[in-house]
């Protein structure tokens, strides 16, 4: 076979170029590029050629007899509900998030839970030694539960060790980039051999209906292969965020072949590791007894979960050149469109100054129900006028200024209404839904100008 010629790989995203750049292409990352050798694979002669040997395989109708994936609950219900119901046999998960975000943490309580109900669990560390883990266990009060723990990083050693024993019910891998397979000429670290190392551990998993945890972790560094180039090959992920300095810790599905991706599970560090936030909402909201100018409480979805969160703005005269921006927990784009919305279309001169935009807790929102707790907090602080504690808002801002209806209105209000909330400021509630507590209708941001100053 002719020798492979060298190729760069961009550590990032998987992208391959023949030639080294600054910048990939595909992911506008720098710096990323690092040389590979090519992967051998015999080309097929012609077409024809490569359907010699083949065997034909059965095609079937799309309508069948199929059986719903069987679930191990893990006794973890916040993760439960990020995974649709508990984990699947036979499926791979990739948990990405920054260092130190808790993985490590998150699996080991995982494991030791499974193991508690006598589910064969297997724990691979990569990264740290079997004294340093046992020590997590111990701080955790895990240290009881029969969980099998290796120390290793060769790949070709994991999965004789594997294939040499029953099958687990769990494996995790933590993490991915520090596996090494010798068949590959490459660095560990590198998306050849992470790719790689997670192929064989997926196909062992299917192979023995083992549900695969495999750890990876997200940086900008552009020496260890994100894991982004896995997430193809896995039947779910998920990732572990949250603000650094916040003890919150937020468990979202971005992909799942087995449940919907928009459920989060939500999680506190605590010094005995991970705890579950069963009732999140009241976790996101300060304290509640005064009223501050700048603060409004959006009351958003998560998934099926509606989840009450502060959003807090500072408006204050910019000193001197561009005004400054800085947003916390939401889109900066989003921030200058409601900014400019609120200039155009309810005449207020606002986007001349510094605007800080806050989201408590180290929750991060993707809805754009957000934009009218959004505008309330801003005009509020913009004005000086405090909205009142006790009210929630919601509603999409159109560019024309019109506060559009957001999806599941009632469930929104019916949260509130338990946590203690009075009166709701959002666009009139759709036919056919009620709204549990006192609406104020909003159908302009004119409109909402109008409530805030009486
Ligand atoms: P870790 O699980 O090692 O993170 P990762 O695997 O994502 O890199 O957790 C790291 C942080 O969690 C560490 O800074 C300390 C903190 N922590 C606690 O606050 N309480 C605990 O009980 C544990 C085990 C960790
Ligand atoms: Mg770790």
């Amino acid at each position: 076979m002719a020798k492979a010629s060298p190729r760069y790989i961009c550590q990032a995203c998987g992208q391959v170029a023949p030639k080294w750049s600054g910048k990939c292409d595909a992911c506008g990352e720098w710096n990323s590029f690092a040389q590979e050798a090519a992967e051998s694979v015999a080309a097929p002669q012609n077409s024809l050629g490569s359907a010699k040997g083949g065997r034909v395989i059965p095609l079937v109708p799309l309508d069948g007899e199929t059986t719903p994936a069987p679930r191990i609950l893990t006794g973890i219900s916040e993760l439960d509900r990020v995974a649709g119901g508990g984990l699947v046999p036979g499926s791979a998960i990739l948990l990405g998030g920054d260092p130190g975000i808790g993985k490590s943490t998150l699996v080991l309580q995982l494991l030791a839970s499974l193991a508690k109900r006598h589910q064969r669990a297997i724990y691979v560390s990569g990264e740290e030694g079997v004294e340093q883990v046992r020590m997590r266990g111990l701080r955790l009060g895990l240290s009881e539960a029969p969980v099998e723990l290796a120390a290793e990083t060769s790949l070709r050693d994991i999965l004789a060790t594997l294939e040499a024993g029953p099958a687990p019910a769990i494996l995790a891998i933590d993490s991915v980039q520090t596996l090494w397979s010798d068949l590959i000429e490459a660095a560990p670290g590198t998306v050849s051999q992470v790719r790689a190392a997670a192929l064989d551990l997926i196909r062992y998993a299917k192979r023995r209906g083992v549900c695969l945890i495999l750890v990876g972790h997200v940086t900008k560094d552009g020496q260890i292969a994100g894991p982004r180039v896995l997430e193809h090959m896995v039947d779910a992920v998920f990732y572990f965020e949250g603000e650094r300095g916040h003890q919150f810790r937020i468990l979202r599905g971005v992909k799942n072949r087995f449940g919907a991706t928009d459920e989060i599970g939500v999680f506190e560090m605590t010094d005995k590791g991970l705890a579950e936030v069963p009732n999140p909402s009241a976790l996101f909201l300060g304290p509640r007894d005064q009223r501050t100018a700048g603060a409004a409480v959006f009351a958003g979805m998560e998934g099926t979960r509606p989840i009450l969160v502060e959003i807090q703005a500072l408006v204050a005269q910019a000193a001197y050149g561009a005004a400054r921006r800085a947003v916390v927990g939401w889109d900066a784009g989003r921030l200058a469109m409601i900014l400019a919305v609120l200039d155009a279309r309810a005449a207020l001169e606002i986007s001349g100054n510094d605007v800080y935009l806050n989201v408590a807790g180290g929750m991060r929102i993707q809805e754009p129900a957000a934009d009218l707790a959004a505008a309330g907090a801003l005009v509020s602080s913009f004005l000086g006028t405090p909205i009142a504690p006790d009210c929630i808002l919601f509603g999409e801002i159109r560019l024309s200024g019109a506060i559009r209806p957001v999806s599941h209105a009632e469930a929104r209000v019916k949260e509130a209404a338990k946590l203690g909330f009075r009166t709701v400021i959002g666009p009139p509630m759709p036919s056919g839904q009620k709204s549990a507590l006192p609406l104020t209708p909003v159908a302009t941001v004119t409109d909402l100008l109008t409530v805030l100053r009486s």
